[in-house]
């Protein structure tokens, strides 16, 4: 595991990104009119179709399969080293390392136990699956995990509601970016209600969003969005 591990780092992560900021670039004319699936997917596809698109750089041609069947955010990986790449870019957007979200390998802390689920691997999936699903940003342009999770200043940011969350910067985030950068799959303006149920400050109001399926935008799971 290590050691592919640091194989992966080790690779041209940049010019992996590079292809791919080629690629999703020529989405970026997309029209708010695009139906919402096919939108959804034609951004969340990107990932997966850049391999193909840069024919000078092909992560998965001296890689083997992945060893088994994923359906979170690694649904799209079509190989092990596009496995450890989608990794390696997740945990780069979020500013955090690997045991951020996977726990110690039992007796040798310096390695992780990947396949273990924890709290905060959910949530990723579920960002993936789920929210990455519900909404788009409005400008167009493909949706990262880093369309969300950066601060004022552009850097990664895992916290962006605050480390301990405040409600005021809460309110205040999701004023300036959630409802303002974002508009929902379907294209339609969000509200506070599209994901809280109700507003804020009345009885209907739910603070907890997260892993709530139900209470976000109508969304089809599209392919993998990282
Ligand atoms: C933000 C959380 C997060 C971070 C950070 C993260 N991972 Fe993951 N990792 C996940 C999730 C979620 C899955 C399961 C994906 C799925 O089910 O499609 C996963 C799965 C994996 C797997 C496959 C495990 C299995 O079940 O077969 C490997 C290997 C892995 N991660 C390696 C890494 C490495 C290496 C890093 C650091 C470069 C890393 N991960 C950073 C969330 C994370
Ligand atoms: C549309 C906005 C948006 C996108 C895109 C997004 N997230 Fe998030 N994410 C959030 C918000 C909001 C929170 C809550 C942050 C907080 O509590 O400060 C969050 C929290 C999380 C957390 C929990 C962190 C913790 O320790 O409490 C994880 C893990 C996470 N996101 C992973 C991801 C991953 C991985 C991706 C890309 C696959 C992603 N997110 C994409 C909005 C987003
Ligand atoms: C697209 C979905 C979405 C929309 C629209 C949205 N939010 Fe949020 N909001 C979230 C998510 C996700 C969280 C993290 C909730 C969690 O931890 O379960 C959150 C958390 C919050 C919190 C912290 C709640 C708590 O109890 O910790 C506040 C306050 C908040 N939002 C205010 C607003 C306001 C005000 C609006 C309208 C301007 C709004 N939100 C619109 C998704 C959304």
């Amino acid at each position: 595991m290590l050691e592919a591990r640091s194989l992966s780092l080790s690779l041209s992560l940049g010019c992996f990104v590079a292809a791919l900021a080629a690629f999703t670039g020529c989405g970026a004319g997309r029209s708010g009119s695009v139906a919402p699936q096919a939108s959804a997917s034609a951004s969340a596809a990107a990932p997966q179709a850049s391999a193909a698109a840069g024919p000078a750089f092909d992560e998965c041609k001296d890689s083997g399969p992945v060893p088994r069947a994923y359906e979170g955010i690694l649904r799209g990986a079509r190989c092990d080293q596009q496995r450890f790449l989608t990794m390696a870019s997740v945990a780069d957007q979020l500013g955090v390392e690997c045991v951020y979200c996977h726990v110690p390998l039992p007796g040798n802390p310096k390695k992780e136990d990947y396949p273990v689920m924890t709290p905060r691997k959910e949530i990723a999936n579920w960002m993936s699956q789920h929210f990455m699903q519900s909404v788009k940003p409005a400008d167009g342009s493909p949706m990262r995990c880093k369309s969300c999770h950066i601060d004022e200043n552009g850097k990664p940011l895992v916290k962006v509601l605050g480390e301990p969350r405040s409600q005021a910067k809460a309110a205040e985030w999701m004023a300036m970016v959630m409802v303002n950068r974002f508009v929902a799959a379907d294209g339609s303006r969000l509200r506070c209600r599209s994901c809280h149920v109700g507003t804020l400050g009345t009885p209907q109001w739910q603070g907890k969003v997260m892993l709530r399926t139900e209470q976000i935008p109508k969304h089809q799971l599209g392919p993998a969005a990282f």
